[in-house]
C-alpha cells in the first residue's frame, strides 16, 4: 500500500492505473480510523480496481471553539488498519496542498437549504468547509466512486446534492453506520467519553431506534415523539441540540403519508458531542 502526501506523487499513481482502465474509488476521511471507515473502505472494493483513502483533518470544517487541536491524528496506526483492509493508496496531505491560496482565500462551494438545519445551524460554516474539501478531493482524485457513511447523514446528502447539482462525474455511495456491541455508533470523538459517560452513551441510538419502531407501527405524531425523546435524553443528562423526525430524501418535514423517514439527533454529552440517526421505510 502506497502512502503519499504531494499531489505530484498521487498524480503519478493515478496515471499508471488509468492506464490499465482501472476504476477509483475515494473514502475522504479525516483519519483516526476505527471499523466504521474499514467498512466503507471494504464497500469501495466492491465499486473499484483501485481504493484511495485520503486522510486529512480539514481545519476549513471545524469552528473556532471545536476540537480542530485535539482532533486525533494517528497516521502511523491508521496506515497499518488500511493495509489490512487492503486499500491501494493513502493520501495524506497538508493544508498548504489543500488549500494552495491560504484558508482566507479558499474558493468555497455552498449548498442552500438542506445545510441550513441541524448540523448546520449548531456548526456555522461547517458544511461550506466538507463541500469544499470534499470537491476538492474530487479534483484532485477524479474518483469514479466515492463512499460516505449513513452516520453522517446530513453530510452524505448534502454531497450528493452537490455531485448531482454540479454533475460532478462521481457516484456516491452510502455505507451503514458501525456500531459497537452496545449499539452506540463509532466515532472518533468516542474516546473523548469518560467510562461514566460511555456507559450512558448508547442510550442515543435505543431511543432513535425506539422512535424507529414507533413509526413502523404507525404512530404519526411526530412532534409528541420528539418531545417524549428529548425528554428521555435530557432526563439521563444529555445535552439534545437536536432530535427530529424528517424526510430522508432532503430533511424537511413529513407528513403522514411520508414513507422514508429518517430520525436524526445531535447530543452533547460531557465534552463530547454525538450524532447518529436511523432510517425507516414504511
Ligand atoms: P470522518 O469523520 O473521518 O468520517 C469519514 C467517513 O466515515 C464519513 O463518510 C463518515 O460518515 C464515515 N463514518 C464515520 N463513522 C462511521 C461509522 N460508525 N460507520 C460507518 N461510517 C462511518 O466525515 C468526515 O470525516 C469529514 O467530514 C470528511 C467527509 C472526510 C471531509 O473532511
Amino acid at each position: 500500500m502506497l502512502v503519499v502526501h504531494t499531489k505530484k506523487e498521487l498524480d503519478e499513481h493515478l496515471a499508471e492505473w488509468r492506464r490499465n482502465d482501472d476504476h477509483i474509488a475515494l473514502v475522504p476521511t479525516m483519519g483516526n480510523l476505527h471499523a466504521g471507515h474499514v467498512s466503507l473502505v471494504q464497500l469501495a472494493r466492491e465499486h473499484a480496481e483501485r481504493v484511495v483513502v485520503s486522510i486529512f483533518v480539514n481545519p476549513a470544517q471545524f469552528g473556532e471553539n471545536e476540537d480542530f487541536d485535539q482532533y486525533p491524528r494517528t497516521l502511523e496506526r491508521d496506515t497499518r488498519r488500511l493495509k489490512k483492509a487492503a486499500a491501494d493508496l493513502i493520501f495524506a496531505p497538508d493544508v498548504a496542498t489543500m488549500y494552495p491560496f491560504g484558508l482566507q482565500d479558499a474558493t468555497t462551494v455552498s449548498v442552500p437549504r438542506i445545510t441550513e438545519n441541524f448540523c448546520g445551524a449548531s456548526r456555522p460554516g461547517h458544511f461550506d468547509g466538507v463541500t469544499g474539501v470534499v470537491i476538492r478531493l474530487f479534483a484532485m482524485v477524479q474518483p469514479d466512486v466515492a463512499v460516505f457513511g449513513q452516520k453522517d447523514y446530513q453530510q452524505q446528502l448534502v454531497i450528493r446534492h452537490m455531485s448531482l447539482d454540479l454533475n460532478l462525474p462521481v457516484s456516491i455511495i452510502t455505507g451503514s453506520t458501525v456500531r459497537e456491541d452496545d449499539g452506540l455508533a463509532m466515532s472518533s470523538r468516542n474516546q473523548y467519553l469518560s467510562d461514566a459517560e460511555r456507559s450512558k452513551a448508547p442510550l442515543l441510538y435505543e431511543v432513535l431506534s425506539a422512535v424507529g419502531t414507533d413509526l413502523q407501527n404507525g404512530r404519526r405524531d411526530f412532534e409528541g415523539l420528539e418531545a417524549e425523546s428529548i425528554s428521555k435524553l435530557m432526563d439521563a443528562g444529555f445535552g439534545v441540540d437536536y432530535f427530529s423526525i424528517r424526510r430522508a430524501q432532503n430533511l424537511e418535514l413529513p407528513d403522514r403519508d411520508c414513507d422514508e423517514l429518517v430520525v436524526l439527533a445531535a447530543v452533547d454529552l460531557g465534552g463530547a458531542r454525538l450524532i447518529d440517526n436511523t432510517v425507516i421505510t414504511i
